[in-house]
């Protein structure tokens, strides 16, 4: 069997990882496709390099543009590439610009499209992540739900023969890093050894891409009572000197954007995490840290569940939220035990 796996950025780097590793021990044969959406080094390369991802076939470079430039980049190259492949599944991942070019045009070469983190729903119109899952799942053959809230989803729009719940492969990756870095001294960049912190990162159009928005929520970083680690992704970078809004100052610390392990060991060791990202919200469940978020609503409902995540748009609780205790000590496994990689390779077999 033959796998085509499009990724583009940062967190489908992720995703990707306890895939490849799955599918080589399988024998599965894989290939992977960079659009290059994420170009950075330590927005991409270093994520293929902790991970140990075995490096792209292919790499598109299309980098930044509006997104029909970037989406459309993407899609005037991606036909010849997956014709040359052949494959017998188009694997996408989440919900990016990247994952909607390579379920277009899987689609219409008629090669069989499955999507992993399937099911995902904020059912917020005007975010650009929200039409991208929306329109991958109903063109896919398969739908691989992370959660039986995602299989749920699916199910209301008509396409539960088309799922297979299969858990979170974030999970996997997510509990193979901490155990990696348990032992580790290396220090969280930003703060001394044994400070208290919390770690915060901004990326979405929401927050960023609007000058009072932006500022407001960074003037409530900078008011917290304990140091607040930021790194910076570049569109929170690119749009901070557009409006000549500062990244520091009060309790900011600014650093460059994290390596994937350095996150996990962060977010073990931080009081409590602020974001605006998915994959950090499920990311602080897993490993027991509360989380506030900065959204209207969260597409991973079960971590709202005894308090581990709050969401707090209007900026309005932050001052409390941030600093909570942690809730009570037991959590649930709603995103399965950490096999959901081998669970991913087992329904592309079956449905193949
Ligand atoms: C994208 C995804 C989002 C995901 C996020 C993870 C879409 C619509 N959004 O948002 O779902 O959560 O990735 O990070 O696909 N840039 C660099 N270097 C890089 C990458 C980006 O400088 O390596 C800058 C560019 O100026 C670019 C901006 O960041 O214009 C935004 O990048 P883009 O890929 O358009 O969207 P993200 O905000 O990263």
């Amino acid at each position: 069997m033959r796998v085509v796996s499009i990724v583009g950025a940062r967190p489908q780097f992720v995703k990707l990882a306890p895939i490849a590793r799955v599918f080589e021990d399988l024998g599965v044969d894989h290939k992977i496709i960079h659009t290059g959406q994420h170009y950075d080094m330590n927005m991409s390369n270093a994520f293929f390099q902790d991970l140990s991802i075995p490096d792209p076939d292919v790499h598109l470079g299309v980098g930044s543009g509006t997104h029909g430039v970037q989406t459309g980049g993407m899609l005037a190259q991606m036909d010849s590439v997956l014709m040359s492949f052949q494959p017998d599944w188009v694997l996408v991942y989440g919900d990016t610009n990247s994952t909607i070019a390579g379920a277009l045009s899987a689609v219409k070469l008629h090669l069989p499209l499955a999507h992993l983190e399937a099911g995902l729903r904020s059912y917020n119109r005007s975010m650009p992540e929200e039409h991208n899952r929306v329109l991958t799942d109903h063109a896919a053959d398969v739908c691989l739900a992370p959660s039986a809230t995602a299989a749920q989803n699916l199910a209301k729009e008509g396409l539960s023969e088309r799922t297979v719940l299969v858990g979170d492969v974030m999970v996997d990756v997510c509990y193979l890093t901490r155990d990696a870095v348990q032992n580790s001294d290396a220090p969280v960049p930003g703060v001394e050894p044994d400070e208290r912190f919390l770690i915060a990162t901004i990326h979405r159009a929401e927050n960023t891409d609007d000058a009072m928005r932006l500022e407001t929520v960074l003037k409530a970083l900078r008011d917290l009572p304990l140091p607040v680690v930021l790194p910076a992704h570049p569109r929170l970078v690119a749009k901070a000197a557009e409006f000549g809004i500062p990244l520091n100052g009060g309790a900011l610390r600014l650093v460059e954007p994290l390596s994937y392990p350095e996150v996990v060991k962060a977010v073990v060791a931080a009081v409590g995490v602020i974001t605006d990202s998915g994959g950090l919200q499920k990311e602080a469940f897993l490993l027991g840290t509360p989380c506030t978020t900065l959204r209207t609503e969260t597409e991973w409902v079960e971590t709202l569940a005894d308090g581990w995540n709050v969401l707090d748009p209007d900026l309005t609780r932050l001052s409390q939220t941030a600093t909570r205790p942690t809730g009570v000590e037991q959590r649930n496994s709603p995103y399965g035990q950490g096999n959901a990689a081998h669970a991913v390779a087992n329904a592309l077999i079956e449905h193949h």
